[in-house]
Formats: structure tokens, C-alpha cells, sequence
């Protein structure tokens, strides 16, 4: 099997990483520097450290604090556009998935002659023009470690991963801070979905010798610290893991896959604008039991790594624990257990499943290949 791995050049993670910022607006000679965060992590108060260090600097810069979470494609043109006329040499990302993946896909457009759009049929074409630092907030979508950006695209009430190695970032910092005052159902989503990386690409067609180290060692950071986090906001040891873990389910990405989770959780993103973790642990088990043929080896090595009492068990009864700790992970986590309170009708199950079947750049990452009465019946499962 043919694979590779992309990996970031510069990660910094630890207790008050976020100081290293300095040496690299110093190592960059950074001049105009354009930091973009959304509202909820601006009114959270953790991008203030960040600008206090910009500013000591003495670096110019320009905060765009008005991203949307989840944007369309049209979203992060609108955020191109309104700074076409700015300069900017450094792109800084404050918050989670969403302003990251906005803030990857600027830093190959901004001053290009390709827009958003261009992107969503081929984007081999752009290459990096500003180098940037990812700073997540959340535990989280892995976006700082991925060469992805996900936009929505309302016409088709779907959304679309973007895929360019040129969108990789330059400077990680992992620093536990930035996640210290993260919600709890944020704790809750982000962590699920960062879960959801690492097994689905540890059980994906696309799993090599490179991704499974980072796929199991990610799997087993979360499965042991997303209810501590979760529990008991003020466990900095759980929040650290977290952010570690969900940075090695991005880097799985890269180089891996994820597979029917994903597939299936587009078109309710899509649609009815259900959080992208959120929709994610709803399909979670569903998928991981239909997949259980399929992947019954994979889940059981998941399980040697986070059950030891189970080393007696057989392959079997070893997958299911895993399906079983999942549905345990997202009731402890109170995320709803279907999709009932997010007003999606049971008539949309065709709509649905004609989506999803199209989502082929992950469904044929599935080590099972699902048939349109098997994705029909995981939805039925959770409407
Ligand atoms: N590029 C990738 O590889 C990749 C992978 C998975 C998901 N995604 C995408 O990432 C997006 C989801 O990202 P996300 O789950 O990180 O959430 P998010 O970035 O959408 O943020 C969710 C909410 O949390 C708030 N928030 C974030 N950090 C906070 C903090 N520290 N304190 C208080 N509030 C905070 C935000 O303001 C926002 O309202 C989706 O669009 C998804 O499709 C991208
Ligand atoms: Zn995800």
C-alpha cells in the first residue's frame, strides 16, 4: 500500500506555549499579522494573551473577529473580500475548526486569482501565499494538523471538504489555556468528533503504519480523559490530553481517513446546521456497529489499548466493548442520542440517504462498503 504523511513543521504544546508566539513573530519578521477568531472565542477572553503578545511585539495587526462558525463557502469568501485591500505577511487562528479551516483556505487565496468557489471542484491549483500559526480552542476538530477546510454549500445542503497539502499550517501551539473555559458541550462535541478521527481512521481503507500510530495513541488519549474533561472543567491533565489527542486524530487524517461517520454526518450539517461534532456522536455507534464485520480486527486492537481486563476476551466481544464505550461516551457527555430534538422529519430519509451515498470521498474509505438499505437503516436508527 501506497501512503505519506503531512506533517506540520513547527508544533509547540505545554503550559503557556502561547509565549513561544514571540520568537516566531521575531523568526517570521512578520510586519502586518491578521488574527481571526470568531465571537464566542473573543468574548471567552483567551485570545487576549495572544494580542497582548502581538501587541508587545510592537507588530502591526488587525483582529477579524466576526467569523461564523461552520461557514459556507460564500462566508469565507465575504471575509476575503472585506480584507482584499489589507496587508498581511503572518495569518494567527484563535478558535476552533471553523476559524481554522477559514483562515487555512485565506491563506492560500488571499491576493490569488482564485476564489472559494474555484476550490470546491479542484484545488490543486493555489499555493500557500501566507504562512500561518494555528492556535485551536477547542478539542477539537484536528484542523490545526490538516491540510482540510470544510465549508458548507447550501445549494446542495451539504458540506465539502476542501483538500490542499499547500494548507498545512506552519506553527501549531497546543497550549492548554486556550481550552481551559471551553463549555462543556463543546468539551463534549469537539471531543467526540476528535474520537471519531481517530477510530474511524484507524479503520479506514486508507489506515497505514504511519496513521495507526497517531490513530491509536490519539484514540486511547480521549477514550481515557473526554468524561474527565468533561466532568470536571478545571482538570488541566484531561485538557491537555484532549488537545494532544485531537492534534493526533488530525495528523491521522492526514495521511488516513475518516470514513462512514463522516459521510453520513454531512447532510445534517448541511441541512439542518446540526453541530459537525454533534451530529458525529449521534452516528457514532450506529456506524461503528454496522461496520463491526468489517473492522471486528481494528476495533479489537482499540480495545487491547484502553481495556486491558479485556485481553482474555474474544475479537468479537473486544469490537463491541469499543461500540459499547462510545455509546456510553456520548450519554455520559449528554449529548441527545438521536436527532429527534433538532426537528429533522423522518420523511427526510430518502433525501438523506441520496446525500450521503454521494459523500464518496469518505464512504470509500469505509473498510465496509454500505449499501444504500444499510444507510438508509443507520438514519432510521436515529430519527
Ligand atoms: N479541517 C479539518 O480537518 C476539520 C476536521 C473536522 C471538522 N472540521 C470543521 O470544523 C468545524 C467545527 O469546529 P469545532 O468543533 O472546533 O467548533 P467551532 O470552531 O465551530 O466552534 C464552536 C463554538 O465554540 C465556540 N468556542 C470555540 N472555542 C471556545 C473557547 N475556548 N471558549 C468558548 N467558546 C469557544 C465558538 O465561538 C463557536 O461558537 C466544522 O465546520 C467542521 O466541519 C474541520
Ligand atoms: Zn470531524
Amino acid at each position: 500500500m501506497n501512503y505519506k504523511i503531512k506533517m506540520p513543521p513547527a508544533v509547540y504544546g505545554g503550559t503557556d506555549s502561547v509565549q513561544i508566539l514571540r520568537e516566531i513573530l521575531k523568526k517570521e519578521h512578520a510586519k502586518d499579522v491578521i488574527l481571526f477568531t470568531d465571537p464566542g472565542v473573543k468574548a471567552s477572553g483567551v485570545v487576549d494573551s495572544v494580542v497582548e503578545i502581538v501587541k508587545r511585539q510592537g507588530t502591526r495587526f488587525r483582529i477579524v473577529d466576526h467569523l461564523v462558525p461552520e461557514p459556507s463557502a460564500e462566508d469565507v469568501q465575504a471575509i476575503l473580500d472585506e480584507i482584499s485591500e489589507i496587508n498581511c505577511d503572518l495569518i494567527l487562528a484563535v478558535g476552533g475548526g471553523s476559524t481554522m479551516d477559514a483562515a487555512k483556505l485565506i491563506s492560500i487565496l488571499k491576493g490569488s486569482k482564485f476564489c472559494v468557489r474555484d476550490l470546491l471542484n479542484d484545488s490543486s491549483s493555489p499555493q500557500k501565499r501566507i504562512k500561518t500559526i494555528m492556535i485551536p480552542t477547542t478539542c477539537g476538530t484536528g484542523s490545526e494538523a490538516t491540510c482540510n477546510a470544510i465549508v458548507a454549500k447550501p445549494e446542495e445542503k451539504l458540506k465539502v471538504g476542501i483538500v490542499s497539502d499547500e494548507m498545512i499550517a506552519d506553527y501549531i501551539i497546543l497550549d492548554p489555556a486556550m481550552i481551559s473555559g471551553l463549555p462543556k458541550k463543546i468539551v463534549a462535541s469537539s471531543g467526540i468528533d476528535a474520537l471519531a478521527h481517530c477510530v474511524e481512521c484507524y479503520t479506514s481503507n486508507k489506515a497505514n503504519p504511519f496513521s495507526d500510530v497517531f490513530a491509536l495513541a490519539g484514540a486511547k488519549l480521549i477514550f481515557k480523559n473526554i468524561e474527565k474533561a468533561y466532568a470536571n472543567p478545571t482538570d488541566t491533565v484531561a485538557k491537555n490530553n484532549m488537545l494532544t489527542g485531537a492534534f493526533y486524530g488530525g495528523v491521522a487524517i492526514t495521511s488516513s481517513g475518516t470514513t462512514a461517520v463522516h459521510a453520513l454526518s454531512y447532510p445534517l450539517g448541511g441541512t439542518y446546521h446540526i453541530a459537525h461534532g454533534v451530529s458525529n456522536a449521534i452516528l457514532f455507534a450506529p456506524v461503528m456497529e454496522c461496520n463491526l464485520p468489517a473492522c471486528a480486527d481494528r476495533l479489537a486492537d482499540l480495545c487491547d489499548a484502553i481495556e486491558p481486563s479485556f485481553s482474555n476476551q474474544t475479537q468479537q466481544e473486544k469490537a463491541l466493548h469499543v461500540v459499547h464505550r462510545i455509546r456510553e461516551i456520548v450519554s455520559f457527555t449528554e449529548i441527545p442520542p438521536s436527532l429527534k430534538s433538532f426537528g429533522v422529519p423522518k420523511s427526510d430519509l430518502d433525501f438523506l440517504t441520496d446525500a450521503a451515498s454521494k459523500v464518496t470521498r469518505l464512504l470509500n474509505n469505509n473498510r465496509k462498503k454500505l449499501t444504500l438499505e444499510e444507510i438508509r437503516s443507520i438514519y432510521q436508527q436515529v430519527l
